[in-house]
């Protein structure tokens, strides 16, 4: 994709977000911030027992780029593996958002990873027998 392609994928997903709102009973939640700005994102995810995130949902506030790349991650692990998840990084969000981006807005386009690794984390520890 050219740069005017992710532009508009970005703002497509900034005006009409994929998978935002709130899951209730969720298997584990997390809210993370990005201290410049104080823009957040609250990820919410079920996460099946044999360690599939079957549902994913966001809510936030703040910049098109860090809630577009919200919407985008939910998008690609949706359905995914707990090791998928876990093991995605700045690279591969890059490759969703635009290289270009990611250099010009890191901390905006990696607020939703970190969410995600956070939420992982504190999954893991508080279910002992989680895998990946
Ligand atoms: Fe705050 Fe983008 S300006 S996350």
């Amino acid at each position: 994709m050219d740069r005017q392609a992710y532009i508009e994928l970005l703002l497509d997903h900034y005006e009409h977000p994929r998978n935002r709102g709130r899951l209730e009973n969720p298997d584990v939640q997390m809210s993370w911030g990005n201290p410049g700005c104080g823009d957040v994102v609250t990820l919410y995810l079920k996460i099946s027992a044999d360690g599939r995130i079957t549902e994913i949902a966001f809510e936030g506030e703040g910049c098109t780029v860090s809630q577009a790349s919200a919407s985008i991650l939910t998008e690609h692990v949706k359905g995914q593996t707990l090791s998928y998840a876990q093991n995605l990084s700045p690279d591969d969000v890059a490759a969703w958002v635009g290289r270009e981006v990611m250099m010009s807005r890191p901390r905006c386009a990696l607020l939703a990873l970190s969410a995600l690794k956070l939420a992982l984390q504190e999954y893991r520890a508080s279910s002992p027998t989680a895998s990946g």
